[in-house]
């Protein structure tokens, strides 16, 4: 795994100090409510993990499925879900936890979904930013750190399924990409 990257742009300390910094953050912000954490699978898993147990509310837990990749490294833009909410969310306060905002067309497409749905707010937290990969206008709530446009692995992320149990965030050489579709 660890040879298949080009450098690493988020290391295991930073993401610490990120999940510090925003728990701390988001304990502030909804202080005397009871907000339900939202993650969408499978990207979300070792960040929801981690910033949770920096959050002192009495918060739930719950996940979605979503795909818009379909195994390649460019968003296809039609965002399916795969696996639905099991509880009802009307009138509670929602913070959806992603691993990166890239296109913007997952979280803008479950953020409506919600808001139909009846949730009293709806805000996100994400690991990474990529704002250079923007096809719609979007600024997530809580950033952990803003990346340039290139395709990252690591920490939840993925390519084609592999890599998401790196410890750290890195840039994955193009030759393993390329090679796959040669
Ligand atoms: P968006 O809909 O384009 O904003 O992309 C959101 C989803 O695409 C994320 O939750 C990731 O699953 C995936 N994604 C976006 N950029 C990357 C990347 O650099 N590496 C791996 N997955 C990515």
């Amino acid at each position: 795994m660890h040879q298949d990257i080009e450098r690493i742009l988020v290391t295991e300390d930073e993401i610490v100090e990120i999940c510090d910094r925003l728990g701390k953050q988001l304990t502030i912000d909804y202080q005397g409510k009871k907000p339900v954490f939202l993650g969408l699978l499978k990207g979300c898993v070792p960040f929801m993990s981690d910033i949770v147990r920096k959050v002192e509310l009495p918060i739930e837990i719950v996940f979605m499925s979503v795909s818009s990749y379909h195994g390649g490294i460019a968003s296809s833009g039609d965002v399916k879900i795969k696996m639905d909410l099991d509880i009802p969310i009307s009138d509670r306060d929602i913070v959806i936890v992603e691993d990166i905002v890239d296109t913007a067309n997952t979280i803008v497409t479950i953020m409506d979904l919600l808001k139909h749905r009846g949730a009293k707010s709806v805000k996100m937290v994400t690991l990474l930013d990529k704002p250079e990969g923007r096809l719609r206008p979007y600024q997530p709530d809580y950033v952990g750190k803003v990346i340039p446009k290139e395709f990252v692995v690591g920490y939840g992320l993925d390519y084609d399924e592999f890599y998401r149990n790196l410890p750290y965030v890195g840039v994955l050489k193009p030759e393993v990409y390329t090679k796959k579709h040669e």
